[in-house]
């Protein structure tokens, strides 16, 4: 049975560099998941995109005297080139700002305000004068009202999480410098009163499966505090209009419209490879399960807003939309991650305290760099990139433990065996081959259920397990010594231990699709573990966007090594590469 897969992974804002806490937490994590399904033939979209509209990004437009759509595009295309190069395989990335996801974003609210979810209301706001405008959000900063932290937004606090009213903040000041003052204006608010049972109600159902952590932070908050009712408009010109009547100058609120993205990446997705019902397998099978990869900061925003925008929309969208009557497929998980810190000090990009995905990558091999960011997710709790241990994972398990593994053996059975796997008549292989086989060919399952629950670290360090299953039955069968005795005992040894590496290379494939890869082609296979990815250029009435985009094998690859005796295989080269411990000075100087 093919399942339906959703990988929806946060859409990065348009105002920074992506660096190693931002792959790690959402990119990485999504990626592992969406190979993990594909290999297993199930049908798998994976898809995010920029985060193109709203203060962040206009903030750093007005920083730098250019327009906001210069800046979306210049992060954009930095964001295609680092996933293409570091394997974050999105069957999309596209951006929010596209005709597409205007029009299913405009589609949502007015769903939603046709169901009774959505009211206007007034409100101050804080407005400049000399500017001529309001300056929402981010514009805006001064001390909380509720936890006394200076530098909090005029409409949210990051220390103590809290909604705040703007004309609340104490000390406001602007971030352009403008002299301020209160006007009054007025938005649409979402009734997430009127949905906290339902938001609730969904997410009890799926206790049994949605990590604590992020339970906490929903269900635990919505019964402890209530859902109250959000402004879902704004008074800025760079964003999706509001689709009212007199309301166009308005934009919808940048997370109300970015979490539709989840929905609208699909129906592109489908429109692109011009079979436009796709998205229906996503989006109303009720058995699809949707995973959505974010940050802990994010977590109010998937597990509470979004599925009350679905519930509130729902088959209203699709009467509108698609003419039908079936509600949407609500998120089945929503596996949230910790942060990862940097050499025991939070990432911080302004003071230039990070690691850099693109900067990385001309200096790492991509496989290498996943290798330490999947050890290293921040899964149950925060996480610290350290320059040392990622030279020590490096060398000694990823080189010493796996890489030498598959290269050793594949070497002497090249070399004594003229290039072929040796023709051995499995009938004869002895108790300790067959035991080894078996529990490697139980890694498929141990290596997927946990994958399956989403248990990234442990799915890795069980795969490490089976490879260390074979190095100690090499250390025991020990093939350079039988040779020398007696070559057919010699060729069970290796046509074992290369079966039991053809399957590893399968179930490291999530994990480190470069190496996988390589490996496959050197074993002489001619369908490759993954399919391509690739840049496209798309054009609607907004103008051209540029999308990554995934073309897959349609085949379940997710099983034993079915590696034939006496076939010729391709003259084997190392995998990986040994980093020399100069590297964590010269790294750490990079920093700050
Ligand atoms: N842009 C947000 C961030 O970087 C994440 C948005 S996720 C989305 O924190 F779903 F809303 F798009
Ligand atoms: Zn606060």
């Amino acid at each position: 049975m093919t399942e339906n897969i959703l990988i929806a992974i946060a859409w990065p804002y348009a105002n920074a560099e992506i660096h190693v806490g931002n792959i790690t937490g959402s990119h990485l994590s999504g990626d592992i998941i969406a190979r993990y399904h594909r290999l297993k033939g199930n049908n798998v979209a994976m898809v995010s995109g920029t985060d193109s509209h709203g203060t962040p990004v206009t903030l750093r437009a007005d920083a730098e005297g250019i327009s906001p759509e210069d800046v979306y595009k210049r992060y954009h295309a930095g964001f295609l080139e680092l996933f293409q190069q570091i394997g974050i395989s999105y069957d999309l990335f596209t951006t929010t700002h596209t005709q597409n996801h205007h029009k299913v974003a405009q589609s949502i609210f007015l769903a939603l305000k046709e169901n009774g979810y959505l009211y206007p209301k007034k409100s101050m706001q804080w407005y400049s004068p000399s500017a001529n405008r309001f300056l929402p959000d981010r514009y805006v900063e001064g001390t909380c009202y509720i936890c006394g932290e200076e530098g909090a937004r005029s409409d949210q606090c990051d220390s103590c999480g809290n909604v705040l009213e703007p004309e609340k903040l104490i000390n406001p000041k602007a971030k352009t410098g403008d002299a301020l003052e209160l006007r009054e204006t007025e938005h649409f608010y979402i009734d997430l009163t009127k949905l906290e049972p339902a938001v609730a109600n969904f997410l009890r159902e799926r206790s049994g499966h949605i990590r604590e952590t992020v339970l906490g932070e929903s269900l635990g908050k919505i019964e402890a505090e209530g859902l109250l009712p959000r402004p879902i408009t704004r008074d800025l010109d760079w964003g999706i209009p509001v689709p009212v009547e007199g309301w166009e100058h308005k934009s919808l609120y940048v997370w109300f419209e970015a979490v539709i993205g989840y929905l609208s990446a699909p129906i592109e997705l489908s429109q692109i490879k011009s079979t436009p019902d796709a998205w229906l397998d996503w989006w109303t099978d009720p058995k699809a399960r949707q995973f959505y990869f974010i940050g802990k900061d994010n977590i109010f925003f998937h597990a509470a807003l979004w599925p009350a925008e679905l519930m509130g929309a729902g088959s209203q969208f699709m009467k509108i939309f698609a003419d039908k009557e079936e509600p949407l497929t609500l998120p089945y998980d929503v596996p949230a991650n910790q942060f990862m810190n940097l050499e025991g000090k939070k990432i911080s990009g302004s003071r230039n305290w990070a690691v850099w995905g693109r900067d990385a990558l001309t200096r790492y091999d991509p496989d290498a760099l996943r290798y330490y960011l999947t050890v290293n997710m921040p899964e149950s709790k925060d996480s610290d990139w350290d320059w040392e241990f990622f030279v020590a994972h490096n060398n000694n398990e990823l080189v010493a433990n796996w890489g030498n593994l598959a290269n050793r053996v594949l070497s002497f059975c090249h070399k004594h065996w003229e290039g072929k796997i040796p023709d051995v008549d499995v009938s004869t292989l002895r108790e300790a081959d067959l035991n080894l086989l078996s529990v490697i060919e139980a890694g498929f399952a141990s290596v997927g259920d946990l994958l399956d629950a989403v248990k990234i670290r442990a799915a890795i360090n069980e795969a490490m397990r089976l490879a260390t299953e074979v190095n100690k039955y090499l250390d025991t069968s020990a093939p350079w010594k039988e040779l020398k005795v007696d070559k057919n005992e010699a060729a069970k040894s290796v046509y074992t231990a290369l079966k039991a590496i053809d399957s590893l290379k399968v179930i490291f494939a999530p994990f480190l699709p470069f190496t996988s890869e390589r490996l496959n082609q050197i074993f002489g296979y001619e369908t490759p573990l993954f399919g391509k990815q690739f840049i496209e250029t798309i054009e609607d009435n907004l103008g051209t966007h540029t999308a990554l985009r995934y073309e897959g094998i349609d085949k379940m690859q997710w099983k034993p090594s079915e590696l034939k005796a006496g076939v010729a295989f391709n003259k084997p080269e190392p995998l990986f590469k040994k980093l020399d411990k100069e590297i964590v000075e010269e790294e750490r100087a990079r920093l700050g």
